[in-house]
């Protein structure tokens, strides 16, 4: 059946590919974002009845993580928005190992809207398409916690997840965690990037304050710098948070992608090559 979606956050890493995927499901898609028509902003609710305007479903990725301070009256004052205007479904995205996010999946499981949890490991594409990109560019990655081994999940997983529960109401009320199939360090993520692009890159330990120093030196926004430190103290290796899971292919039906496989593709759109004005 046809529905109606809003994908907040539909040209990120994951709500791109949902909708990409809805749309060749023949779904009426709907993006959320600044830059959409109409516009949903975070920081503005004003825009968002407009933007849940006629919406049966939506999938939720909130700005910048469910952890941050405000996050839960965001998403309290989302879903009161969402029950006001019909919405029938949320699929939420959140984080695993977080527990300021687990309060955020709480108040959608309450919401007394039919609702997915999708609570993802970290993403792949954290090396393709967010903070590690740069220092992998610049050739030496510095990042402390080189011992801890995580199981990095692709956001093409997520995105047929996320849209699997969408579509199909027998994913209502459950919670899944996504994962990839094996646990990586830093040092072996490093590694088989190197390997795959040809590059030489470094990885150095160091310790958690003078990264952030280092991020501060970088002109990088401190509310970004608090979420890394963070992650980094809280989440990274959260008791329990390191272990593979099966949900991935108890909703697909198949093993998720291997972490080699992201490389290898990534690598060949050419996102890691260095270009001449970066080595300038
Ligand atoms: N990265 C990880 O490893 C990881 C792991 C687990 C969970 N998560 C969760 O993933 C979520 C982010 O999802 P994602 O990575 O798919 O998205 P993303 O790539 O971080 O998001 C970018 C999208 O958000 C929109 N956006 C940015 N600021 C906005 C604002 N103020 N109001 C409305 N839209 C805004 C952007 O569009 P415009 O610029 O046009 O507004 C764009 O569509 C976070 O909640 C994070 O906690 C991440």
């Amino acid at each position: 059946m046809k529905s109606n979606i809003l994908v907040i956050g539909g040209t990120g890493k994951t709500g791109r590919k949902v909708v990409e995927r809805l749309q060749k499901l023949d779904q009426n898609v709907r993006v959320g974002s600044r830059n959409a028509t109409p516009a949903f902003d975070w920081k503005n609710h004003s825009t968002w009845s407009r933007a849940m305007e006629g919406i049966d479903k939506m999938y939720v990725t909130f700005q910048p993580d469910l952890a941050v301070p405000g996050a839960l009256d965001a998403i309290e004052a989302l879903t009161k928005q969402a029950r006001e205007s019909g919405v029938k479904k949320i699929v939420l995205l959140s984080g695993k190992g977080e527990k300021e996010a687990e309060l955020c999946e709480q108040v959608v499981i309450n919401s007394g809207i039919d609702h997915t949890i999708v609570r993802a490991s970290w993403f792949n594409q954290n090396f393709s398409e967010s903070f590690f990109l740069d220092p992998i560019l610049a050739g030496h990655v510095a990042l402390p916690k080189a011992e801890v081994e995580v199981p990095y999940v692709d956001t093409d997983d997520i995105a047929d997840v996320v849209v699997e529960a969408l579509v199909d109401d027998k994913h209502n009320g459950h919670i899944y965690a996504l994962t990839g199939p094996k646990l990586l360090t830093f040092g072996d993520v490093v590694n088989e990037i190197a390997i795959a692009t040809g590059r030489e890159i470094q990885f150095t330990l160091i310790t958690l304050s003078a990264y952030s120093k280092m991020l501060e030196e970088a002109n990088v926004p401190a509310d970004y710098i608090w979420l890394i430190n963070y992650l980094f103290t809280e989440v990274l290796d959260a008791k329990g948070n390191n272990v593979v899971t099966k949900d991935i292919e108890k909703v697909l039906g198949r093993k998720p992608k291997d972490f080699s496989a992201y490389v290898h593709e990534t690598a060949a759109t050419g996102v890691w090559n260095v270009t001449s004005e970066q080595h300038a």
